[in-house]
C-alpha cells in the first residue's frame, strides 16, 4: 500500500456511518468510501448465504470499481456471518467489527461477564460468544430486532424506544441473573445501536443490578482499523488536507443523506445511488 490510502468501508444501511465516523476522528486526513446495502437491508434477519453474497459484492465494488485498498466491515451481521466469504471475494486486508468489540469488552470487565445485543442472525452465529469465549470472557448474548427499524425511523429519543430497550435488558438481564452471571459490560454487537447509546445508558442506569459500561464496537473497530493501516508499509495519511468521503447507497439517496449525517455526525454529502443487482 502506498500514499494516502483509500478505505472501504460496508454496511447494509447507515448504521456503518457510526464506525466511519470513528475512523474520520482518528485518520482526518485520509480517503473513505462507504457502501450502504440500504436496498437489501436488514441483514440481520436473512441466511449466512446471503448475507455472504451481498457482503462480498459490496467488497467487490469496493475494492475494483473504487481502489480500496483496506476494508472495514462497519455491519456486526456482515462480520459474523461473511468475514470468510469477504476475505475470499477481495485482495486486500478486511477488518470486521466482532473481534475488536470482543476486545474492548475484555478490557472493560472486572466480572468477565458480558452482556451483548445484537441482530437476530448475528446472535445466532454466536460470534459474539466464540470471540469472548477466547478471551476468556463469558457472554450471554441477545436478539434485539425491534431497534434497527426504530432507528431507521428516526425513534432514537422516544418513549416507545426507550420502553422496547427497556424490555429487551429486563429480558437479558434476568436471563443473566439466572445463569449466575455478574455481568459488568454491555457490547452494542449492532452497528445501529450507538444511535441508542443515550436511551441504552438511562434504561441501565435506572435499573438495580450494578453499574454496566456500555461498548460501542465502532470506537473499538476504528481503533483497530489504525492500528493495521499505521503497519501497512508506505501508508501516509495526512497526505491529504481533509478528509475525503464519497458515499454510495442501493436504494433512496436522498434518505440516506437525510439521515446519514445523524449517523456520521456531519452532512453526508451527495450520496450517489449504486447498483449492485438484486
Ligand atoms: N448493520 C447491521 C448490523 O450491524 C444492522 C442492520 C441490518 O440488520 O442489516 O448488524
Amino acid at each position: 500500500m502506498s500514499g494516502v490510502p483509500t478505505i472501504g468501508v460496508f454496511d447494509s444501511g447507515f448504521g456503518g456511518l457510526t464506525v466511519l465516523r470513528a475512523l474520520t476522528e482518528r485518520l482526518p486526513q485520509a480517503r473513505f468510501v462507504f457502501v450502504g446495502d440500504t436496498a437489501r437491508l436488514p441483514y440481520g434477519s436473512k441466511s449466512r448465504r446471503t448475507v455472504a453474497r451481498y457482503s462480498a459484492e459490496s467488497a467487490q465494488f469496493l475494492v475494483r470499481a473504487q481502489g480500496a485498498q483496506f476494508l472495514v466491515i462497519a455491519c456486526n451481521t456482515a462480520s459474523a456471518l461473511a468475514l470468510d466469504a469477504i476475505e475470499d471475494a477481495v485482495p486486500v486486508p478486511v477488518l470486521g467489527v466482532i473481534e475488536p468489540g470482543a476486545s474492548a469488552a475484555r478490557a472493560a470487565s472486572q466480572t468477565g461477564d458480558v452482556l451483548v445485543v445484537a441482530t437476530e442472525a448475528t446472535v445466532q452465529s454466536h460470534a459474539y460468544a466464540a470471540a469472548c469465549s477466547a478471551r476468556g470472557l463469558r457472554a450471554l448474548e441477545k436478539a434485539c430486532p425491534l431497534l434497527v427499524p426504530l432507528v431507521e425511523e428516526g425513534w432514537t429519543e422516544h418513549a416507545v424506544t426507550e420502553e422496547v430497550v427497556r424490555i429487551y435488558l429486563d429480558e437479558l438481564r434476568a436471563e443473566a441473573a439466572a445463569r449466575g452471571m455478574v455481568a459488568d459490560t454491555l457490547v452494542l454487537g449492532c452497528t445501529h445501536y450507538p444511535l441508542l447509546r443515550p436511551v441504552i445508558e438511562r434504561v441501565l442506569a435506572s435499573g438495580d443490578a450494578g453499574a454496566v459500561r456500555v461498548i460501542d464496537s465502532a470506537e473499538s473497530t476504528a481503533e483497530a482499523a489504525v492500528g493495521l493501516l499505521h503497519a501497512q508499509p508506505g501508508t501516509r495519511a495526512g497526505a491529504i488536507a481533509e478528509t475525503e468521503i464519497r458515499c454510495f447507497a442501493t436504494d433512496s439517496v436522498e434518505k440516506f443523506e437525510r439521515l446519514g449525517s445523524r449517523f456520521l455526525g456531519r452532512p453526508v454529502g451527495k450520496v450517489e445511488l449504486l447498483d449492485l443487482g438484486g
